[in-house]
């Protein structure tokens, strides 16, 4: 059973770009995190793309052999119903999870399409909260 970890635009750059808010850490950190939280009998599949569409294409790769999501969406979050559209094409549980807290910055961050199909939404725990959000999915997934 396969959980996908999704991750949007400039996600790539972790631990590069704005260390003061998204922190030191990579993706590879991530995975790291994300493997160490995956429940027995579920394997990790994280993938970063910055282009929309190519999210979109995981989304529906995880129709045929998804178990959950875990997904951050980054800039899309705010911007893509194409994005919440895929996500709600999908049948199984969904957490979108923000590394910084999207609510104490600026204010075309505090609206995500994403959340209206969202199960739980994590924000402001910095990487941990992808640890967190596997952790949750592999129950809804059982
Ligand atoms: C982000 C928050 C978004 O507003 C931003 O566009 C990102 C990352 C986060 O993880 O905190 O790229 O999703």
């Amino acid at each position: 059973k396969t959980i996908y970890v999704l991750n949007g635009p400039n996600l790539n750059l972790l631990g590069k770009r704005q260390p003061e808010i998204y922190g030191h850490d990579t993706l590879e950190d991530v995975e790291r995190l994300c493997v160490a939280a995956c429940a027995e009998g579920f394997t990790i599949r994280l993938l970063q793309s910055n282009w929309e569409g190519q999210i979109i294409d995981w989304i529906h790769e995880a129709r045929d052999d998804g178990a959950g999501i875990v997904i951050n969406p980054a800039a899309l979050t705010h911007t893509s119903v194409a994005v919440l559209d895929a996500l709600s094409a999908f049948d199984g549980p969904v957490i979108e999870v923000h590394i910084s807290n999207v609510h104490k910055r600026e204010a075309f961050r505090h609206h995500s399409y994403v959340s209206a199909r969202a199960d739980g939404v994590i924000a402001g725990l910095g990487i941990d909260g992808y640890p967190a959000a596997v952790k949750r999915v592999c129950k809804l997934a059982s």
